[in-house]
């Protein structure tokens, strides 16, 4: 019997299961391995053991844990909501508490109820109010049918200062809390709702949760100087720069696919939903992220961009497109015919939108077709500017056989030498990515040393045995950390993480994990004590000719002070611990 309802959820859920719910994973032995979706990567190396109910990261950000650690990072909550998460999923009723010390009462969880609470207000408003007759007209129009409508849960706020506002109040909740959920705008010394008159799309995060929303004008002319769209602003639960529109209803579909098809508005990704493109998801209001594009990551690999000619030459659009290749996405365009969006083009046409996403092209093809209409490739002014045009995005191409390939044929086109492309490719300087300096702030190499006796260290797991073996002068050649870890792990020599946990503080055991791990990995298991020895006689070994090189400096010193005695006593050491060197 589990003594608590983390223990309980732990035994119920797989963890593979649910981390497979966000990564594709592979099987590797024991195992499961995928790209880590917590930093950019182009090999694998996130594993996580069914075995030990955890995951770690081998690669650049070094992340690792349980199940609730992994969805409190995923889906970037707290440990709170990442238990009622988990414990859903479970089947787990977690203990109800007195409402005002609920120790799982987390103000996430308030805002997303406010939200909800709000998103069924819109909805209701949408069905039943008069004003909501009128959107409802609107959108058939533009072609949303109903099961369209009550899928994507659209609304309408009413064009009143404090609909909204009053109702939540009515319902129990603190103006200030409102506010905390984006519901509310400021304007001098007056409070507003911030959705008024619109017509509501709610932006739902990765469980289909109503996170925040985005309204377009209606009613109102449209010329009042009005942005036609207003979009949440930051919240403890809103991140649009994280958020993708429609990824929770399209997460399978792209999975399965491998491909996501990306558009700009709410409209685009309802219509070309309904059309039958499940794996469609736009940004809301802003423009692609990196954050962006590691949520996607998680899904595919193959990424569509569908916006029309004209767009394709806007910096925003190019910048979306340029993080998308860094991140070793394949980029395809799937260009719409001139001044229509997706919304329009599969309404008018449901067919032409399977043709055009056919005949997409590669993102680099499309750039080129376009630098070559705009410029005359034949006058000196009109190559520079083709090269203006194509180096960045060329530079941005992580693999460098497909990256020659584009010089090569930018060089044709221009009729010029590879190398002064080439040339002009290395002037381009932007600064390194968001994501670079990351990864190089998380991966200081590991000296040798460390390397040894991490893998010596590892090694225990398979052997536990040897523990008992170990004395001082296998000791001695490591570090204070590790002695200190090897003499905690003699304590408990049946490497049990239940004693361990005990032992150690948990930075410890979370390292200890991810060694006993490391050893799992390997398929096919070597003499591991064998090899044990190899780690400390290594260690010993540069251990001593460290020692050796500084002897040697002794040496010198010695010399140049005409020491006689001294470089006698320091030459005698030299030898012995050479000799000991020729031994081992
Ligand atoms: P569009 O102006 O293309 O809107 O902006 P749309 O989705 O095609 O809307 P319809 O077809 O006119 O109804 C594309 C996206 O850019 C964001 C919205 O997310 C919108 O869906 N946007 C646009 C804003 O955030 N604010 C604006 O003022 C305009
Ligand atoms: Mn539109």
């Amino acid at each position: 019997m589990a003594s608590s309802p983390i223990e309980e959820i732990k035994n119920r859920l797989d963890i593979a299961e649910v981390v497979g719910e966000y990564v594709q994973l592979q099987k590797a032995g024991a195992n499961f391995r995928a790209l880590c979706p917590f930093h950019a990567e182009k090999s694998p190396s996130f594993f996580v053991s069914p075995v030990r109910q955890s995951w770690h990261c081998f690669g650049g950000c070094g992340e690792g844990g349980d199940i609730f650690k992994f969805i409190m990072k995923v889906e970037g909550v707290e440990f709170g909501d990442a238990l009622r998460l988990l414990a859903k999923k479970a089947g787990v009723e977690l203990p109800q508490r007195d409402p005002r010390s609920a120790q799982w009462e987390t103000e996430r969880k308030r805002l997303l109820e406010i939200l909800e609470r709000a998103c069924l207000f819109f909805e209701k408003q949408l069905a039943a109010s008069l004003a909501g007759q009128e959107v409802q007209k609107y959108l058939k129009e533009r072609g949303v049918q109903e099961e369209s409508t009550a899928k994507w849960r659209l609304g309408y706020a009413p064009d009143s200062q404090l609909g909204l506002h009053d109702f939540l109040v009515q319902s129990g909740y603190r103006s200030s809390e409102i506010g905390r959920a984006g519901l509310l705008t400021r304007s001098g010394q007056d409070t507003f709702d911030r959705f008024r008159g619109r017509i509501i799309f709610p932006v739902f995060d990765l469980n289909s949760q109503v996170a925040g929303f985005g309204g377009r004008v209606f009613g109102r002319k449209e010329g009042e100087d009005l942005a036609k769209y207003v979009n949440t602003s930051s919240t403890p639960v809103y991140d649009k720069g994280r958020i993708l529109y429609g990824l929770d209803k399209a997460k399978l579909a792209i999975r399965r696919q491998d491909f996501v098809i990306l558009v700009e508005g709410y409209m685009d990704a309802i219509l070309m939903a309904q059309a039958g493109w499940e794996n469609v998801v736009a940004t809301s209001g802003t423009a692609l992220t990196e954050n962006h594009l590691l949520v996607l990551k998680r899904y595919a690999s193959n990424l569509y961009a569908a916006f029309d000619r004209d767009e394709a030459g806007e910096e925003a659009t190019k910048r979306g497109i340029e993080l998308a290749l860094q991140q070793g996405f394949q980029v395809r365009v799937v260009a719409m015919p001139a001044g229509k969006d997706p919304a329009d083009t599969v309404l008018e046409n449901p067919e032409m939108v399977g043709k055009l996403v056919e005949q997409s092209q590669s993102v680099f093809d499309f750039f080129f077709e376009q630098a070559l209409s705009r410029h005359h490739k034949t006058t000196p002014e009109g190559k520079r500017a083709i090269g203006e045009a194509l180096l960045p995005v060329i530079r941005k191409i992580p693999n460098s056989i497909e990256r020659a390939h584009w010089i090569q044929r930018l060089a044709r086109e221009l009729d010029v030498k590879e190398e002064d492309v080439q040339e002009e490719l290395l002037k381009i300087k932007a600064g390194p990515s968001a994501i670079a300096i990351a990864q190089r702030k998380a991966v200081l190499p590991k000296t040798r040393n460390e390397l040894l006796e991490e893998r010596a260290l590892s090694l225990l797991f398979r052997v536990p045995e040897v523990l008992g073996e170990l004395q001082e002068p296998h000791l001695q050649w490591f570090s204070i950390r590790s002695r200190e870890i090897l003499a905690g792990m003699a304590k408990n020599p049946s490497l049990e993480f239940s004693l361990l946990e005990q032992s150690f503080p948990a930075d410890t055991v979370e390292f200890l994990r991810c060694l006993a791990m490391t050893g799992e990995m390997e398929e096919e298991a070597g003499d591991a004590r064998e090899e044990f020895l190899m780690c400390v006689a290594e260690l010993k070994e540069i251990a001593v000719r460290f020692r050796l090189d500084e002897i040697a400096k002794e040496i010198q010193k010695a010399e140049e002070a005409r020491n006689g005695e001294r470089v006698r006593e320091l030459a005698e050491l030299f030898s012995e611990l050479s000799r000991q060197l020729q031994l081992s």
